[in-house]
């Protein structure tokens, strides 16, 4: 097996950092000692990798994505092929993507079509959680089964009536099974009936353009269905996991949670983090780049979010990467704002992204790596094979710079998406060499891995429960 020995790094888990040498043997990290040690000294490899003035931290787990997903008469633009590799671009070695069952479907052929497109094609390790769009007495029962393959969360949507919408009858049996089976159910909080009527009532006053998505998306109703699903999921004595949270007022229902002791978790995403209803409301059809549920919100969001993540109430960062092309997908959008296809591209960024957060001091570096790595790791069962750094561990290990700096363009990008959502913006740090399971996939600006380097991970249950 392959021996590869990165030197002279600063080693950073979620719990600790230090100056240190990491061995791999074949697929995972054997050993850690400190850099210039005895122990470090006497060992030999096939490689060594100098990382001299770099970080060195565990791969990325990007525990929300949608790599070619269907969504209103098109498809997200990244392929799992395109998708992953610039995923390890970007320094995430794990991705968690939404198998979706279908209307009058069985989550089984959901999963199997999921599977079908993956396998072969990542460039990373990868795993699914299960969109249950119709709930009902057979698909309840299948979630069981799913738990033992490995799939072991499920997303529900208050959203999209007509759609993927469940109601609270069905929110509530849905969390019951989860409380049942170990199940964690992931929330779209928005309340999609009131916004309907709002969209019908926008258009028809001739608001038309992307920055009326934000609006009708009303933070409140953001907040609304985050308070029910939390009640809901007190009734049920289930744990929740709210996605995508934007809103302050939406956190705010977490916290409260949070504070009484209640199995309530979040995620929140770079783009609502660095990004404002100020893109959505750029000049002519620009906006649609911005488009995504739940919406950017105004500006003064963001300092909530940054501290909810200080403070824990947001536990996650995850991308929710789902690109449509400019061109030819959000362009359906033209003239009626409803119709531009919701997402936005970020699984590339979202390590530099946070990584800028800790530039600017907003959180620790043990923070990032937590945010980032280990605690998405945590609540999908992947931990400790991923999301740290240490004896036995996956060897998906990211040699990052903190000094580079980078502009990002749509130019330089991996992701195949025509347009950047940070065109033009600098951050500081940037990864340098990337090891996917103990194999070097990026290194001085090549991309070294191939398509089915990445293999499906099975789940245990959210490991904050037990
Ligand atoms: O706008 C978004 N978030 N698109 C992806 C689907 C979802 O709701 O997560
Ligand atoms: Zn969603
Ligand atoms: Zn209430
Ligand atoms: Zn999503």
């Amino acid at each position: 097996m392959t021996r590869t020995l990165i030197r002279n790094g600063l080693v950073i888990t979620a719990a600790d950092e230090l100056a240190a040498d990491v061995l791999v043997d074949g697929e995972r990290v054997v050993a850690l000692a400190a850099s210039g040690s005895e122990l470090a000294q006497g060992w030999t490899a096939d490689t060594v990798l100098d990382a001299t003035g770099k970080y060195v931290v565990p791969g990325g787990v990007d525990a929300h994505t949608h790599m070619e997903m269907p969504f209103g008469g098109t498809q997200s633009a990244d392929t799992f092929e395109t998708g992953t590799r610039a995923a390890a671009w970007g320094g995430t070695t794990t991705i968690v993507d939404f198998a979706i069952q279908s209307m009058g479907g069985s989550l089984r052929e959901g999963l199997d079509a999921w599977h079908a497109k993956a396998e072969g094609n990542c460039a990373i390790d990868y795993a699914f959680h299960m969109i249950v769009a119709d709930v009902n007495d057979s698909s309840l029962k299948e979630m069981e089964a799913l738990i033992g393959e490995g799939v072991t969360s499920f997303k529900l949507f208050m959203a999209y009536p007509g759609v993927f919408y469940s109601d609270d009858g069905k929110i509530l049996r849905a969390l019951q099974k989860g409380a049942e089976t170990g199940g964690l159910t992931m929330m779209h909080a928005e309340n999609g009936i009131a916004i309907d009527v709002l969209i019908e009532q926008a258009l028809a006053k001739g608001q038309t353009d992307p920055r009326y998505h934000g609006e009708v998306r009303h933070a409140l109703l953001e907040a609304e269905a985050t308070h029910r699903a939390i009640k809901l999921a007190q009734v049920a004595e289930a744990p929740i996991y709210i996605v995508h949270l934007s809103a302050a007022q939406a956190l705010a229902q977490v916290q409260q949670a949070r504070d009484e002791g209640f199995n309530a978790f979040a995620e929140t995403c770079p783009q609502y983090l660095f990004l404002s209803t100020d893109d959505l409301a750029r000049p002519g059809f620009e906006g649609a780049k911005y488009v995504c549920s739940t919406p950017l919100r105004p500006a003064e969001h963001q300092a909530a979010l940054w501290r909810g993540l200080r403070t824990d109430d947001l536990s996650v960062v995850s991308t929710d990467h789902c690109p449509f092309c400019f061109k030819g997908q959000k362009d359906m959008g033209i003239g009626d704002f409803s119709k531009i296809p919701n997402g936005l591209p970020g699984v590339e960024t979202r390590m530099d992204l946070l990584h800028q957060g800790v530039v600017e001091g907003r959180i620790s570096r043990k923070r990032w790596i937590e945010i980032a790595c280990a605690t998405p790791a945590k609540m999908f069962g992947l931990y400790p094979r991923k999301g740290t750094i240490a004896p036995g561990a996956d060897a998906d290990i990211v040699l990052y710079d903190p000094a580079a700096t980078q502009v990002h363009s749509a130019k330089t990008h991996h992701m195949a998406v025509d347009y950047s959502c940070y065109e033009g913006r600098e951050t500081t740090g940037k990864v340098s060499t990337v090891l996917s399971r103990g194999r070097v996939v990026v290194d001085g600006g090549e991309y070294l891995g191939k398509a089915g380097d990445g293999a499906f991970q099975k789940r245990t249950t959210c490991q904050y429960l037990r």
